[in-house]
């Protein structure tokens, strides 16, 4: 049994170089991400080799900075945990190495985490910290969902869209793949829709903001039902995005596709002669590292045509609706009393109110990580690495990274 239960963990499977110093899955000691916004902003999404390259110019110091925010030295740790996939070869590779390193240096056990489980650990740790912040222990409403209740996790980010059902058992949660998307995930989307806009990198947080100022109701995008032949027939996944599981034997009513709504924006804004508004925008929000301060939203929304608001506040309702009716459905068909939503789409404010209140109305469950925790960091990766340690799970010396390694069965 581990003496503390410290876990260093170290994320860096995408363009974020994380590392915290989480005890017993359940209490944060510090979490630190070195963000490589600016580096990718320029290019409108992620370059591969650069993402590499700041990863091993960040890691050293993040680990340090994490070590000496916990206020602990390695000696005092109990184990190593580090992103093995899915995410870009490269750079989980960066990682993974160091954590080898640091695991044979001090002799501590190194334990491998999917990247989706984390995200799904990120609410189940914000639940625990929120809980034992409470100064007397709440009483359960009789009849309200439980930990120990099945749930349905929507894990939305950029390379993501992914339903599961999650279920705790001995000590440990097992997961079963219950949707996901065909093509894009819902956070490329919103990348691809803001860089088509004129707005900056990462787009989810500048559609986020913007959305708020148009009419959600002005375009009626529609996302039209899947087709159960297109699964069954065990056809490849369309993108790099969708190839972390396999889509035959899913419910089509539980699979998403993004491209589609994409293809519908460029369209609209072809029609409506929104292009060189667009154009215009790029220019005036062009991030310049050697020259800030960065855009603010205040900037871009005085770029911004009615249109233009109206569009944006109209795509993000779209994709929204779509992915809280899949959700609720699956919840629904597979009896699960709780909905955990994860990834950093679920930053978004209006996912976060009509999840909600949807849930409500329902009478189920429903959390949500912090801001910080919906993003890419290490804490959630150190809350996944905690049921391992307890159980021994451990890595093997020749852990490489898994690119497209997929979470369940
Ligand atoms: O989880 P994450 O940090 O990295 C991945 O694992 O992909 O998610 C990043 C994605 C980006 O696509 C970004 O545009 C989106 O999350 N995002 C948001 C918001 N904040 C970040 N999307 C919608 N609304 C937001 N507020
Ligand atoms: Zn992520």
């Amino acid at each position: 049994m581990p003496s503390r239960g410290l876990i260093l963990a170290i994320e860096s499977s995408c363009d974020e170089t994380a590392a915290a110093v989480v005890q017993r899955g359940s209490h944060t000691l510090s979490s630190v991400v070195a963000s490589q916004i600016a580096t990718h902003a320029r290019y409108g999404g992620v370059v591969p080799e650069l993402a590499s390259r700041e990863h091993l110019r960040a890691i050293v110091p993040v680990v340090r900075a994490a070590l000496a925010q916990a206020d602990i030295t390695l000696t005092g740790l109990d184990a190593i945990a580090v992103t093995s996939g899915p995410g870009l070869a490269g750079a989980l590779l960066v990682g993974i190495t160091y954590a080898k390193a640091l695991a044979f240096a001090t002799g501590l056990p190194l334990i491998a985490v999917n990247h989706l489980e984390g995200h799904i650990h990120a609410v189940l740790l914000n639940e625990r910290e929120v809980e034992s912040a409470k100064s007397q222990v709440s009483e359960a409403r009789p009849g309200a969902p439980s930990d120990d209740d099945p749930a349905l996790a929507l894990v939305v980010s950029g390379g993501h869209t992914h339903l599961y059902l999650a279920r705790p058992a001995a000590g440990t949660w097992h997961y079963t793949l219950v949707g996901r998307t065909l093509d894009d995930a819902a956070g490329e989307a919103y990348d691809k829709v803001a860089k088509l806009l004129g707005l900056g990198y990462p787009g989810g947080p500048w559609i986020d903001a913007l959305a708020q100022y148009g009419n959600p109701h002005a375009v009626p995008f529609a996302f039209s039902q899947i087709k159960t032949k297109l699964h069954l027939a065990g056809r490849a996944p369309r993108t790099k995005a969708a190839k972390t599981a396999p889509i035959a034997n899913l419910d089509p009513h539980f699979l998403f596709s993004f491209s589609g709504i994409k293809t519908a924006v460029l369209r609209y804004v072809e029609l409506h002669n929104l292009r060189p508004e667009a154009e215009t925008r790029r220019e005036a929000l062009m991030t310049r590292p050697d020259a800030p301060p960065r855009p603010t939203i205040e900037d871009a929304l005085a770029t911004c045509s009615q249109p233009t608001l109206d569009l944006i506040a109209s795509f993000q309702h779209a994709v929204a609706g779509d992915l809280m009716k899949k959700t609720f459905a699956a919840a629904e068909s597979l009896g699960a009393r709780r909905i955990l939503v994860t990834g950093g789409v679920a930053a978004n404010r209006e996912l976060r109110a009509r999840f909600s209140a949807e849930a409500a109305r329902r009478g189920l469950g429903i959390s949500f990580p912090t801001l910080a925790l919906s993003t890419d960091n290490a804490a959630m990766i150190a809350a996944a690495a905690w049921p391992r340690l307890l159980t021994g799970e451990f890595a093997q010396p020749d852990l490489s990274a898994d690119p497209s390694m997929a979470l369940g069965c």
